[in-house]
């Protein structure tokens, strides 16, 4: 995508660089300004594959489409009103305020709501709302109303509105199970990042790095695993012991479902179709090692480039894949470590 704007990131601490590629994605955000989203588009998909980056690069796009722009990411604590509307812009700095002293982060979800009708009163606009992982924020299990309520204001607007874009995104399994059951959103997968999307990442990271193949292999296109292997010099084994320790792989939890894990461990398929027990891909996803019942790779229901439809390199099957191979070594570790 030429002629876009490509805000800052950081890939590891003190290493910046730009937003790179995801053409396919920003080029889907043109799409939703032009013609607005008729369902909350909610977004899953590997820890680090890169969604808060992106919906961080979405909104500046749609403020420069001319959309008014609400972005909350309750749990970095950034909130913004990128709108025209001085009134509401106030009302909303003053209800961060107040919400970064009592955290009561629902309320601040909500207001959303109320605040896009008060810029609607005024006048027909394009209003886009962008939504980063609050359902951890406002809990789980209001998760799903909350998608009814983003709905709603596609649906049945108060005051009407020129165009409007919901963008969600989420990292736990479970919400997505959740959501999953209504029809109240477009649940939308987004991978890691393509090959060479990923070598574009790769080439403007500095000295010591490994040849592009070894990168590639680890971290199966993953910004996240990229910056945390660089953090570390490369020292994939001490990587893949912090995963172990981070997801609770204790002795007893390899040892309870030994043989189910080794078989996943050769090829994640067998979680969905090879006769392993659902728990066992339940407990997985939960743990955010898997992703399970993965879409069919029709563009049509991915964000960006969906993934290859097997993998056995980098642990990708058809229905379930690992979310990224330092994930699955982990597991392969925690296994011979258990003995
Ligand atoms: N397209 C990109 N270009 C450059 N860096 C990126 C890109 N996408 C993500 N990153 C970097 O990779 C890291 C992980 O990305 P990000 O935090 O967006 O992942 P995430 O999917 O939101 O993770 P989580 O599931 O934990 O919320 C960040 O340091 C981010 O800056
Ligand atoms: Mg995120």
């Amino acid at each position: 995508m030429k002629d876009v704007k490509r805000i800052a990131v950081e890939i590891a601490p003190g290493v910046e660089t730009e937003f790179v590629d995801r053409d396919r994605a920003l080029a889907q955000v043109v799409e939703w300004a032009e013609r607005g989203t008729r369902f909350p588009v909610v977004i899953f998909g590997p820890e680090g594959c890169g969604k808060t980056a992106f919906l961080r690069q979405a909104s500046v796009m749609l403020r420069d489409l001319g959309y008014d722009v609400f972005y909350l990411h309750p749990l970095d604590k950034v909130f913004a009103a990128e709108v025209d509307d001085a009134d509401v812009k106030t009302l909303f700095t003053e209800l961060v305020r107040k919400t970064l002293e009592d955290e009561r982060w629902g309320r601040l979800a909500l207001a959303v709501f109320d605040l896009t009708r008060e810029i609607l009163k005024k006048r027909r606009r394009k209003i886009a709302v962008i939504a980063d992982d609050v359902f951890q924020a406002i809990g789980l299990d209001k998760a799903a109303a909350y998608v009814k309520g983003l709905l709603n204001m596609i649906e049945h607007p108060v005051y009407s509105y020129e165009n409007i874009v919901v963008l969600v995104a989420t990292s736990e399994g479970v919400s997505r199970r959740e959501i999953g059951r209504h029809f109240w959103a477009e649940l939308r997968p987004m991978w890691n990042m393509p090959e060479k999307g990923f070598q574009q990442l790769y080439d403007k990271m500095p000295e010591p790095k490994p040849p592009f193949e070894e990168a590639w292999r680890w971290t199966g296109g993953n910004p996240r695993m990229f910056g945390r292997l660089y953090s570390s010099r490369w020292a994939v084994g001490r990587v893949a012991e912090d995963v172990i320790r981070e997801k609770g792989l204790t002795a007893e939890f390899v040892r309870r479902w030994g043989r189910w894990l080794e078989a996943a461990v050769e090829d994640p398929e067998v979680l969905w179709a090879g006769g392993a027990p659902e728990e066992l891909a339940r407990e997985l996803e939960a743990r955010n090692l898997i992703v399970y019942n993965m879409y069919d790779r029709d563009p049509y229901f991915w964000i960006d480039a969906p993934p290859p439809r097997r993998d056995p390199e980098l642990g990708i099957g058809k229905n379930a894949a690992w979310q990224t191979p330092i994930h699955r070594e982990a597991v392969r570790r925690a296994l011979n470590e258990a003995g």
